[in-house]
């Protein structure tokens, strides 16, 4: 079995994040999110991983490499222009060639175990594409799949009419034919070629596609909600460590990380938290769900439930941070300028609620 990740696309959802670094970068729980999915497949026994690649080629490859630090072996492919799932498939051909294979989304986090579907599927030459279902509230938002016992006989994009509410995961098993049905659907209306149509043809020309049925969490982190959500997910289940260093007026409590050569001085955390390398915080307040990336500072501030990217400083912020995803390099804090004012240089589609 080979392994590709789709990690181009636009990420037009997490702007302005995504003008000047790939959405698949972003850390969940400190980690990329491109790293959980990677480590997923070397998990499964998948050491031969093809990266779907766009405009953000260069950070990804310098954030993964050649994949010997995830124990595997990684392929770059280059697509020219996100122009659909069904299209990454196609460009991939020529690295994938006659094999099975799994194909993640490189934004998609899922909290089950994948190795035993993976592992039958591999030795299942019967089963020509296996897709992974998640029962929905809101089904007309995602592509869905309706089901005939332990077949899928029909895969329907945003239906308009609930005909089933099982969604698709960003996590799909394939054969080689899966090129023979990318090479033959049109673009649809948004000028993609869908991943849907694609194993709709292959369910119209009577080859095996049976779903699976995900029961624990499935998040896509294409907008900020879903990056806090996941977040709040990851680190709920993570154990206590302390790397660094917590002097002795302050406060520690529940499950909190405190990763190598980060500083925690006369401040108080309260977990599930993590608190990134070399990162500082004097003087504050950290609440529960927040994931503080490497080299930042936090002094006579309060931050709670936000994720925040590496060298960002926060620094005698009048009111409590909650909710926020804040990117890098960020400087935020009171000015001694007068006259006082709100001072602010934001990126396009920057939102910012303030007191
Ligand atoms: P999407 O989230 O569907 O698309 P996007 O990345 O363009 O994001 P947005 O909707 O916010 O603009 O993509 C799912 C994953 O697949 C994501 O990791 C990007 C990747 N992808 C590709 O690699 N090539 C493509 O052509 C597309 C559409 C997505």
């Amino acid at each position: 079995m080979k392994g590709l990740i789709l990690s181009g696309g636009k990420g037009t959802r997490l702007r302005p994040i995504t003008y000047t670094s790939a959405k698949q970068l972003v850390p969940v729980a400190n980690k990329p999110v491109l790293f959980y999915t990677i480590e997923n497949l070397v998990a499964a026994g998948i050491t031969d991983i093809g990266i779907i690649v766009g405009d953000t080629r260069e950070e990804i490859k310098k954030a993964v490499g050649e994949g010997e630090k995830f124990g595997c072996h990684v392929t770059y492919i280059h697509q020219d222009e996100p122009l659909g799932l069904a299209h990454a498939v196609k460009v991939s051909q020529g690295f994938i060639g006659e094999d099975r294979f799994c194909m993640y989304l490189g934004d998609n986090m899922i909290e089950i175990d994948t190795r035993p579907l993976i592992a039958e599927f591999a030795a299942d030459e019967a089963t020509n594409c296996r897709i992974m279902l998640k029962q929905v509230p809101n089904p007309s938002a995602y592509g869905v799949a309706e089901l005939e016992g332990e077949r899928v006989v029909r895969l329907i994009e945003k239906p308009r009419e609930p005909v089933s509410d099982l969604a698709l995961v960003g996590i799909y098993l394939f054969d080689h034919h899966i090129f023979e049905a990318v090479d033959n659907i049109k673009p649809s209306w948004r000028n993609e070629l869908e991943i849907t149509d694609a194993i709709q043809y292959l369910v119209t020309h009577n080859y095996v596609v049976r779903p699976y049925i995900v029961k624990g969490w499935w998040i896509d982190t294409g907008k900020q909600e879903d990056m806090l959500e996941a977040n709040r997910l990851v680190l709920d289940r993570m154990p206590a460590r302390n790397e660094g260093f917590v002097d002795a007026d302050s406060q520690i409590d529940g499950k909190v990380i405190i990763e190598k050569g980060a500083e925690i001085i006369n401040s108080r955390v309260r977990g599930p938290a993590i608190i990134g390398e070399y990162t500082r915080i004097v003087n504050s307040y950290v609440g529960p769900f927040t994931a503080i990336y490497h080299h930042c500072k936090i002094e006579h501030s309060e931050v709670e439930h936000s994720i925040i990217l590496e060298n960002s400083e926060i620094v005698d912020l009048p009111g409590r941070l909650a909710d926020s995803l804040i990117g890098r390099n960020v400087e935020l804090g009171r000015s001694s300028i007068k006259p006082r004012a709100f001072k602010l240089t934001l990126g396009d589609n920057s939102k910012v609620g303030v007191l």
